[in-house]
């Protein structure tokens, strides 16, 4: 399985990451609960105990209480920040009122504050890595390379990455900028699965409706830009997840998930997650789930196989069409 290229302060990065958008409850402004924080206390323990060592957040994560409530887990557990490895990501302005809209903001101005924000949530002096969310329309290059330096300079952020983007953004991004792009965070799971259809309907009038960025997996893997995978688990659906009103390729898929774990001896999740990890681009999982028994599951991915026919088996059941 191929190493994880993060790696900076002489520490490997673990092979699966924790999303820690669900911690601290809803996304509404109820306050933090003590059964909010002893939630975020078992996830956290259950991802250290499967070699966890990277957690990702982001600003707007339960509108800040996600990165509030992982503050406290590293407030009553000295020394755990210097062993793990902490994302972020900022860039995402929910409504603040009339005129002002729920909107994509790099302005050099917003990344600056956006970081103070997140730093003082987790109670942390920096962060070891910054995500741009999701594109933002109005994105100047130059202004985002000089948020970047001067927050790398101020010992706040150690390096940065972009979510949702394709290769021609990263590399328009990437000519203002003086430390490489470190990550690309974007939604690839079994359900999911335009990244690959992309790839196999070169040429072919299938390609029309696909909505994958045509060679944003040859960009990361060229330029070695870990590729995360946001909603790894698709949401539980193929692992346990009532299926009412699914379609029947998800149906079936989940059916054949179930029949390899059972087959192998492993968790529904550890397929699940196995199946992303086999393919060569070295994809970083970031799985969303906080349920201890749930991430223990998605631990044993690791020591899972697949043959290249259970690959195919698995993707060929979800596409629901044969290839060309
Ligand atoms: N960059 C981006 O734009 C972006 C967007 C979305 C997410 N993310 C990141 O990616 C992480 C993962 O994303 P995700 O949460 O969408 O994906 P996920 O890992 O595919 O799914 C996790 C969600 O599914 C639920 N789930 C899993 N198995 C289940 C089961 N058997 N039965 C019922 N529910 C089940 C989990 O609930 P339980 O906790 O109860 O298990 C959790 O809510 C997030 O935490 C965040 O860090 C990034």
């Amino acid at each position: 399985m191929k190493p994880i290229p993060l790696q900076q302060r002489g520490m490997p990065v673990s092979r699966l990451s924790l999303g820690c958008m669900p911690l601290g409850g809803g996304w509404n402004s109820d306050p933090i609960t003590a059964e909010h924080i002893k939630q975020g206390h078992e996830a956290v323990e259950a991802a250290l105990s499967i070699g966890i060592n990277f957690f990702d957040h982001a600003d707007i994560y339960t509108r800040g209480k996600a990165e509030i409530v992982f503050g406290e887990v590293l407030k009553s557990n000295p020394g755990l920040r210097e062993r793990i490895y902490l994302q972020s990501k900022c860039g995402i302005r929910f409504e603040e009122g009339p005129g002002k809209p729920h909107r994509f903001d790099f302005s050099r101005e917003h990344i600056l504050n956006s970081v103070d924000g997140i730093l003082g949530r987790l109670g942390v002096e920096y962060i070891d890595i910054l995500l741009l969310h999701r594109p933002d329309p109005l994105m100047d290059p130059d202004e985002i390379a000089e948020a970047f330096r001067r927050l790398k300079e101020a010992g706040k952020v150690r390096g940065f990455g972009v979510s949702n983007m394709s290769a021609g953004q990263m590399k328009l991004l990437q000519t203002s900028m003086d430390d490489p792009i470190l990550v690309n965070q974007i939604e690839l799971n079994l359900l999911h699965i335009g990244w690959l259809d992309q790839g196999v309907h070169v040429n072919q009038l299938a390609s029309r409706d696909n909505y994958f960025p045509e060679g944003t997996l040859e960009h990361c893997r060229l330029e070695n830009i870990q590729i995360q995978a946001w909603s790894p688990l698709a949401k539980g659906l193929l692992s346990g997840r009532p299926l009412d009103g699914q379609n029947e390729n998800v149906v079936k898929t989940a059916e054949l998930v179930a029949q390899l774990a059972e087959q192998k001896g492993t968790s529904r999740e550890a397929i699940v997650l196995a199946w992303l990890l086999k393919h060569p681009a070295g994809i970083q999982p970031v799985i969303g789930t906080i349920n201890p028994a749930r991430i223990r599951n998605c631990g044993e991915a690791e020591k899972i196989e697949l043959t290249r026919e259970e690959w195919y088996s698995l993707y060929l059941s979800s596409r629901g069409r044969p290839l060309p």
